[in-house]
This record gives structure tokens, sequence and C-alpha cells, in this order.
């Protein structure tokens, strides 16, 4: 794949993880980083909680020296605060550019007029892009899906132009509805058209759960690069399976368990060191992390029954040394990758 630009900075590699809020914390990125992911987002940042600060967005934008390059995205409806907002962002985090959320489906942000509603009514978003572009000094980029209730092509390939037209160094297009939310078909028609619309980088992003559908996704639209969402939730190794079948053509061996195991007790130290969180809800959030690598493993209900009653880390570590027991094998038998 051809090396991607966005402004001024070189990607080290065109697939990136996506921002996804409640998900892609500095936990979350830390893993990813370790097994292959070279450029990550932070989770989306509401403009508001960065000019009236709440605690909440303190554990979002955490970061360490080791959780580089990134980038941030805010979301919000008004190009004036979206200025205060962004100017004030880049004070306070070292990013390589600044995303503009065209794409949050929930509906309180749509009633607020922010995220998808601009897919609705773009006015906004054209100035946003604009004021950000000419008064920062950092490459604004912009995070679409194929469309509001339907996708309609023709408005989806005049906004992207427009973005572009308005400042915007790069698009990532997830090719769903507003209406589809995070499910149904991703619509490659619709990045393809976004694609060839513009100058600029197009990520496409929906259903990155394998390494093959990357290059499915590339190969049909012609987009510059990938981003990857849930298909890293327990599989972090993903970033580099996708960059190795897209250089060699060689898928990667199957994980054994005894390394899904490995990457869960990683992930799990770096919640305990991260995070800031009552200690019962630590523990729920670290349970839900720990059964995402292990949703492939055989007798994966009587494992989940159990796991459903750990109170504690101390708990949950424990069973996770006694995992291959529980599942009847050594820890070499291969999981799904
Ligand atoms: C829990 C969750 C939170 C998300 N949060 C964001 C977000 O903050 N900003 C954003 O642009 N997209 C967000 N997304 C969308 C993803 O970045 C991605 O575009 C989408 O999940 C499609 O990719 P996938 O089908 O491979 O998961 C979120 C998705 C999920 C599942």
């Amino acid at each position: 794949m051809k090396p991607i630009k966005i402004g001024p900075y070189k990607l080290l590699s065109n697939i990136i993880l996506a921002p996804m809020a409640g998900v892609t914390d500095l936990p979350f990125r830390l893993i990813c980083r370790d097994h292959g992911a070279k450029f990550a987002f932070f989770e989306m940042i509401d403009c508001n909680s960065i000019l009236y600060g709440k605690k909440k967005e303190n554990d979002i934008i955490r970061t360490t020296s080791k959780d580089k390059p990134i980038a941030a995205q805010l979301v919000g409806p008004d190009p004036d605060l979206m200025l205060k907002a962004a100017k004030e962002l880049v004070k306070r985090l070292a990013i390589k550019f600044l995303d503009i959320n065209a794409a949050c489906p929930v509906p309180k942000m749509v009633k607020k007029k922010a995220g998808a509603y601009f897919l609705k009514d773009p006015g906004n978003l054209y100035k946003i892009v604009r004021s950000l572009a000419c008064e920062l000094d950092l490459p604004i980029t912009v995070k679409l899906r194929s469309g509001y209730h339907k996708a309609d092509h023709d408005k989806i390939r005049e906004i992207a132009e427009n973005c572009e037209k308005n400042g915007a160094s790069a698009i990532f297009i997830h090719g769903r509805t507003q209406d589809q939310g995070y499910s149904g078909e991703v619509d490659l028609e619709a990045i393809k058209i976004v694609k060839n619309a513009v100058n600029i980088p197009v990520f496409g992003s929906g259903n990155i759960f394998s390494a093959d559908n990357a290059r499915k996704m590339i190969d049909s639209t012609g987009c510059d690069g990938v981003m990857v969402a849930r298909g890293a939730y327990g599989n972090p190794w993903i970033f580099k399976d996708i960059e190795k079948l897209l250089k060699n053509g060689t898928l990667p061996e199957p994980r054994t368990i005894d390394e899904k195991l490995k990457a869960a007790k990683k992930h799990i130290g770096y919640i305990e060191k991260h995070r800031n969180m009552r200690p019962q809800s630590m523990a729920g959030y670290m349970r839900k992390v720990a059964q995402w690598y292990m949703k492939d493993f055989p007798n994966a209900c009587h494992l989940r029954r159990i796991l459903n009653n750990v109170k504690t880390k101390g708990q949950l570590l424990a069973i996770l040394d006694r995992t291959p027991e529980i599942i009847g094998t050594n820890g070499a038998f291969p999981g799904a990758v």
C-alpha cells in the first residue's frame, strides 16, 4: 500500500485503531500498540467536556509517552464552541491531527445536532472544518457514515467533496448509515464513491474483524487505509496480521490459548495501572475485557458461567491461571483468529 500523509504527517501504517467511546481507553490503546498497532485515536471527546471539564473527561484524555503517535476526535454542534474546545485540546495534547465526528449515531448526540446529524444537515460541519483548518496549526479530518436514514451516494459524495474544499486533510468513512448503528451490511460502494470523489486520503471502516476483511475492503473500494474497531476486541494482533497479509499475502497462525491468556493478563494489568475506577466497577470492567480474549475458547459457556461470579481482580487472575484446566486443554490449543 502507498504510505499516507495527513497534512504534513506521514503515517507509519495505513491500518489504524478507530476511536471507540468507552472502549479505546489508554489500556486498550497500549495493548494494541504492544501487538502491532502503529497509530491510535483517543475516544471521541465532547467539546463541552473539554471546556467545562468533568472528571470523566480526564480519564478519556489520559495518555503516556508510549501512547504515541495519536489523534483526537471532537464532537459538538456549534462552530464557535468547537473552535474554542479544539484550541484548548491542542494545548493539552500532543496530537498529529484532529478529527471532527460526523458519524456518532447516538440519539442524544443527534438531538444536539452533532455527530451523524451532520449527514442530514452538513452546514455547520463545513463551518467547523473551515474554521478549525484555518485557525489551528494541525490537520483537520472528518469521520462520516454512508448516510443518515439510508445510503445516499450523491449526498455522501457532495459532503466529502465539501469537507475537502473547506480544508479537511483526510476522510474516515464508516460504511453504515445512522439508522443502521453498528449492525447490518457495510456499504462498500459508498466508501468507493468517497474515495473517487476527493484527493485527500480516505480510510474505510466497518466489519474489519480479520486481515481478510481488510484486504477485501481495500480491494473493492480502493481506499487508502482502514480503521480497525471492534475487530481489536481481544485481538490486538489484528493490525500486524493485516499488514502481513497486505505485504506478503500470508495469513497468520492462529494464536494459542496461552498467548491469548497472556495478552488478557497484560491488558488487565494496564487497566489496574491506568484507570481510575471504584474497585467493584474495575473488577467488572476487567472481567468484560478478559471475556473478549476467551470468546473462541472451547467450553466457553462453562468458562463464562464461572467468570460471571468474579468480584475481584484476584479472583479473575486466579481463574485465568486455571483456564486451560477449566476448559480441558493444556493451553496449546489454538483459538480461532
Ligand atoms: C463501542 C463503540 C464506540 C464507538 N465510538 C466511536 C467514537 O467515539 N467515534 C467514532 O468516530 N466512531 C466510534 N465508533 C465507531 C467505530 O469507530 C467504527 O467506525 C465502527 O465500529 C465500525 O467498525 P467495525 O464494524 O469494524 O466495528 C464506535 C463503535 C463502537 C462499537
